[in-house]
């Protein structure tokens, strides 16, 4: 337990004695005080805010006059405009890469890596199980068997430490997700990449401008992926990018993503190898190409948002704040995470916890559920497909190797805020402490 909490024990103690530990905001709201220990919104009272969190995605009218020139000059697609190839020469230089290859989607940059590292059927890749889907959808699209690592339940990252123990003579790459915009510890990782020759790609999809020692994320594996889906902090409704210095896998990952045309040739009939269609639209690559200049600063006011945030919540008993690793020059924080613990609350559940936090006017989400234990995975590894490339004898093994209890735990306490709920002024996060604070001390009424 770290300096200033306090135990479950002095929950009584605290919530009796008015919340002495905790810093005891009050502001006025019309005419009725709200103060942190008065009655929650759930049980009638007033609510510690009316006011919704900033709007995404943001708007601006230049994103409309580009859409307008896309338009008139009729080169919608890569193949005949020159936004989408403008877009990724300025994020190869703002990520700090050589190569930036703009793909349709985050899902895309990930095939495009499997892709072009050659992993396919009868390889295992390692994953971590608290991610997106597609992590590991992208990996069974190869007839690839994703290996799930424990996750670090203090920063919700993978488990690097764990990562060596798992590797066999079929490894062919390692997928580490820098989660919520946190960053996955690359220097323990990065050591065993070069000791065991297993390529990193670097799921970076949720951690835009994210850093690890000063280095931009998605620029330290062998390859990096972005998604641009809405929700992101760089975003273009759909979208994707494949960051990489090697010359071989932007040939590889290049021509794939268009057919299996030569790279860089945009007509003609003669390929090189097999590939799909993953290529980004002129109409998405303006409008990354316009919004790019934004994220340095929208960074900085996140990053200072949840330091204030992380700052309050750390003196509340049962809350603990995403810690990053000593390597973490910056959280992107495209999620802002927390672990709830429900004893240090009197009992008070997470999903009640939640309700009352609704209620107050903050919303948040309870995060993934174990990827390694859900339906669908049992449904594509018993498929023809994969009992052909690997037999079912070794399919039955795979699942009685794949527990990963510290993440199961995670996913029971895990509480999330979403991006955009940064971007306001610091009294946003004080409104969401003082909710917080307000639910801590009126927990027991919240249980009835
Ligand atoms: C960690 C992670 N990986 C991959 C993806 C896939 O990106 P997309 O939705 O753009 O295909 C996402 C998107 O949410 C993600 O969060």
């Amino acid at each position: 337990m770290s300096a200033g909490k306090i135990g479950r024990r002095t929950f009584l103690q605290a919530s009796a004695s008015g919340m002495a530990a905790l810093s005891m905001a009050h502001r006025t709201t019309g005419a009725v005080e709200v103060t942190a220990t008065s009655k929650p919104a759930l049980l009638g009272g007033e609510p510690m805010r009316k006011e919704p969190f900033p709007s995404w995605p943001q708007i601006d009218e230049r994103y409309e006059k580009m859409w307008q020139e896309v338009l008139e000059k009729r080169g919608w697609c890569r193949l005949n405009g020159d936004y989408v190839e403008r877009f990724e020469a300025e994020y190869a230089k703002t990520i700090g890469s050589r190569f930036c290859l703009a793909v349709a989607n985050g899902t895309s940059a990930l095939i495009a890596s499997l892709n072009a590292l050659g992993v396919g059927p009868g390889d295992e890749v390692l994953v971590p199980p608290y991610t997106f889907v597609a992590t590991i959808n992208a990996v069974l699209l190869q007839y690839a068997l994703p290996v799930f690592v424990d996750t670090d339940r203090e920063t919700f990252q993978m488990d690097a430490s764990e990562v060596e123990a798992l590797i066999t003579e079929r490894t062919t790459a390692m997928i580490p997700v820098h989660l919520g915009g946190n960053v996955v510890d690359m220097d323990t990782l990065s050591a065993v990449s070069k000791k065991r020759n297993v390529p990193i790609i670097e799921d970076a999809c949720q951690a835009h401008f994210a850093e690890w020692r000063g280095k931009r994320v998605a620029s330290l594996g062998d390859t990096g992926c972005f998604s641009f889906q809405v929700t992101k902090n760089l975003c273009s409704g759909e979208g994707g990018a494949m960051l990489t210095d090697r010359e071989d896998l932007i040939e590889r990952a290049g021509s794939f993503h268009t057919n299996g045309r030569p790279w860089r040739e945009t007509s003609g009939f003669s390929y090189v190898r097999n590939g799909s269609n993953l290529r980004m639209t002129e109409f998405q690559g303006a409008l990354l190409f316009e919004q790019l200049p934004r994220v340095e600063a929208q960074s900085q006011i996140r990053e200072q948002n949840a330091a204030h945030l992380t700052k309050r919540l750390e003196a509340v008993p049962g809350i603990y704040p995403e810690k990053t690793y000593e390597g973490t020059t910056r959280n992107a924080y495209h999620l802002y995470m927390f672990r709830y613990d429900a004893e240090a609350f009197g009992g008070l559940s997470r999903d009640r916890f939640r309700e009352a936090l609704s209620a107050e006017g903050i919303p948040s989400s309870p995060g993934y559920t174990p990827l390694n234990g859900q339906p669908f995975l049992k449904e594509a590894l018993y498929s023809r497909g994969f009992l052909n490339v690997y037999g079912k004898a070794a399919i039955d093994g795979y699942f009685e190797r794949m527990a990963c209890p510290k993440n199961d735990r995670l996913c029971t306490e895990a509480v999330w805020f979403t991006q955009n709920m940064l971007l306001g002024p610091q009294q946003d996060m004080d409104d969401i402490a003082d909710a917080i604070e307000r639910i801590y001390a009126n927990a027991k009424a919240l249980m009835a």
